[in-house]
């Protein structure tokens, strides 16, 4: 069962315009790629590129999945699609939110270590309480409180990812 709404569409669109004037300022010489993170990443990933005024190629991976339960159960597993070339590119992530940070953490690593340049992230939403390692998403839309949500590209056991806001689990 879900409740009222969290963040409405309308507050949701209106971040993603800022955010996507700030990425527009910092990559506006750059060709980075960007790396949605499935499936979360859907909405989220969709309407900000719409908005991005500078050129970049589009990959995605497949991070572990919290299954039914709404806590992490294993390390993360980081499946790609294709084989992209991280040597010198800069990379802007996107995931939908920042929770104990460990699937972020894992993938900035893989990618620093694969010879990226640069690696950012930008996510809607960051639950900074929840943090297991130290690091900070280099955009966020929302710092939102320990609350488990749904909508928006976020599920509860692969539910409720269309809404078109985040409404919290109760
Ligand atoms: P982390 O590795 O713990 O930061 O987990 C990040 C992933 O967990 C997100 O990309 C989501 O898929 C999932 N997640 C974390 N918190 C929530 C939530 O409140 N609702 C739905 N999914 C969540
Ligand atoms: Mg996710």
């Amino acid at each position: 069962m879900t409740s009222s709404i969290f963040l409405s569409q309308q507050q949701i669109q209106a971040r993603i315009d800022e955010l996507a004037d700030e990425l527009n300022h910092a990559y506006r010489k750059k060709h980075p790629v960007v790396l949605g993170l499935l499936r979360g990443c859907v909405p989220f990933l969709s309407d900000l590129m719409r908005r991005f005024a500078f050129p970049f190629e589009l990959e995605f991976l497949q991070g572990s999945s919290y299954g039914d339960k709404t806590s992490p159960q294993q390390e993360p597993v980081l499946q790609f699609f294709g084989t992209p070339d991280w040597d010198g590119r800069d990379v802007l992530v996107i995931d939908d939110i920042i929770d104990t940070g460990a699937t972020l953490n894992a993938l900035r690593k893989l990618l620093l270590e694969q010879g990226a340049r640069s690696v950012m992230i930008c996510t809607l939403l960051d639950k900074p309480s929840r943090r297991r390692v130290p690091l900070s998403p280099d955009w966020s839309g929302f710092e939102i409180p320990d609350l488990f949500v749904v909508g928006f590209g976020m599920d509860h056991a692969g539910k409720h990812r269309g809404l078109p806001w985040i409404e919290v689990m109760s």
